[in-house]
């Protein structure tokens, strides 16, 4: 895809008005897989799995007001996700959403909105970008995050002159809408949530294509720039069991999905470090093993928590994806969480092996893993033979019942919190970035 109008101009309107130095280099990338269990989640912490479809005109649910403080922000941790399955099949895996958690918020929201700020000055038109076509959607889109942020959290966006100028209570920026707009639509949507944006439209042979992407948080670093204009099938070739397994089901949903007909799903891969853009384990190209020296608790489980919902005017298929980390040390004592996760990185369908890159990092974990699985033996949180399988509590932590929405889903056991490290980690990634980019030059994967 060659540089257009809509993307200069989207860089020429990034505030600081710094150069952008595009590198150019991409790698491979993920998100994740799926299931078919039913969360045994209190109502209102959702997901629930979707069955229904909702008339194509009713209008979109309306989100609650949470009247949470920039204060409350600071120690609030998102639902707990626990995305693992056995067994383990390519399937959609989504779930029904409720709206309220359609964006969420938590203590890394203004770390990760900085990250956005980063990698857009950076890397510019490689991570966000809109192809014409895309204006009215993009508007649309805007406006819907700007009033759902006003009415889910109302201490924490604010509007005296009824959304004109709104200001976000967590950055301490106040977002000019007044017309002409300012700033390209994508840029004032990446400055209100910390989600990354695809949207997608049908074409006039009613093919699927992304026509615009605000995707600052790939993790494996693909330039989305590559991705717009293309259709699913093709974003989707990487993905193993795909054309099999996935595409017969999603192009099912979305013949049917109404603007009312909101669902999440949460993918997962293992990393040893919290960066965003490009993260270790995908900066291992070409049969590339782990360094020696990683210690057994820098390993997370990086969740790729996802929603999709369709806007009622552009009818525009809003994607959006944001990662949340928990480290495997802090699930320690969750029956079968560290089973779960030997027996998926050593027994998954080989595809997805590959595509999570298991093989460079399993070798390194196991001993940890074995450890952690023999010391829930002696605990008596599980048996020698308990079987291993699908969380009853899945997707989610078994605390998510023990918390409530004001506070938030904090582990009440081990309560991590990697903001110092993270904040570390970005000092370093315009260097790793570099090093990786410069390794990578044109191999395989890269797309
Ligand atoms: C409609 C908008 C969607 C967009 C824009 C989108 C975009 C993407 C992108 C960019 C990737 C990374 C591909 C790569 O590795 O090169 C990806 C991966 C993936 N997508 Fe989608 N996707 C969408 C919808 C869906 C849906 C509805 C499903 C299934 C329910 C799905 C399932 C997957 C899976 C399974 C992967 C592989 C990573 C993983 O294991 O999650 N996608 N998607
Ligand atoms: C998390 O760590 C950061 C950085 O060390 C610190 O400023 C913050 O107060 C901590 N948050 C919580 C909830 O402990």
């Amino acid at each position: 895809m060659t540089t257009n109008s809509s993307n200069t101009d989207i860089l020429y309107l990034l505030a600081a008005g710094i150069a952008v130095g595009g590198t150019g280099y991409f790698i491979k990338r993920l998100l994740s897989e799926s299931s078919v269990k039913k969360a045994k989640v209190p109502a209102g912490t959702g997901p629930k799995k979707g069955k229904y479809h909702s008339d194509p005109d009713a209008p979109p649910p309306e989100p609650t007001p949470l009247y949470i403080t920039p204060e409350q922000v600071k120690t609030r941790d998102d639902r707990p996700w626990r995305p693992f399955r056995w067994p383990y099949h390519q399937t959609m895996s989504i779930f029904k959403l409720d709206v309220n958690h359609w964006l969420d918020m938590d203590k890394y929201y203004y770390d990760y909105i900085k990250e956005k700020e980063r990698v857009f000055h950076t890397y510019g038109e490689d991570n966000i970008g809109r192809l014409p076509g895309s204006e009215e959607a993009c508007l649309e889109l805007m406006e819907m995050v700007k009033s759902h942020m006003l009415k889910r959290y109302p201490l924490l966006f604010t509007t005296e002159d009824n959304g004109v100028h709104v200001k976000n209570e967590l950055t301490g920026e106040t977002l000019d809408f007044s017309l002409p707009l300012k700033l390209d639509p994508l840029i004032y949507i990446s400055k209100m949530a910390k989600e990354d944006f695809y949207i997608v439209l049908k074409d006039d042979e009613g093919v699927h294509r992304l026509m615009a992407a605000a995707v600052p948080f790939p993790g494996g670093g693909f330039g989305v720039k590559h991705k717009l204009g293309k259709t699913l099938d093709v974003i989707h070739t990487n993905v193993p069991y795909y054309e099999n397994k996935l595409k017969p089901s999603m192009e099912r949903w979305f013949a049917k999905m109404a603007p009312a007909d909101l669902v999440e799903r949460a993918s997962w891969f293992i990393s040893w470090d919290h960066r965003l853009l490009l993260t270790s384990i995908y900066s291992l190209i070409n049969g590339e093993k782990i360094q020696s020296d990683v210690q057994p608790t820098e390993f997370n489980v990086r969740v790729e928590r996802q929603t999709l919902r369709r806007l009622p005017k552009s009818k525009a298929i809003i994607f959006t994806n944001h990662p949340v980390f928990h480290s495997i040390e802090e699930m320690k004592d969750e029956p079968l969480v560290p089973s779960l996760i030997r027996k998926i990185i050593f027994e998954a369908p080989e595809g997805i092996i590959k595509y999570k890159n298991f093989e460079s990092f399993r070798d390194h974990i196991v001993p940890y893993l074995n450890k952690l699985v023999d010391r829930q033996i002696e605990l008596g949180l599980i048996k020698e033979d308990t079987p291993i399988k699908t969380l009853p509590s899945y997707p989610f932590a078994q605390f998510v019942k023990d918390s409530d929405v004001m506070k938030g889903w904090t582990n009440p056991k081990y309560p991590g919190n990697y903001s110092e490290k993270f904040r570390e980690e970005v000092k370093d990634s315009p260097e790793f970035e570099m090093k990786t980019y410069a390794k990578m030059g044109g191999a395989v994967g890269f797309h």
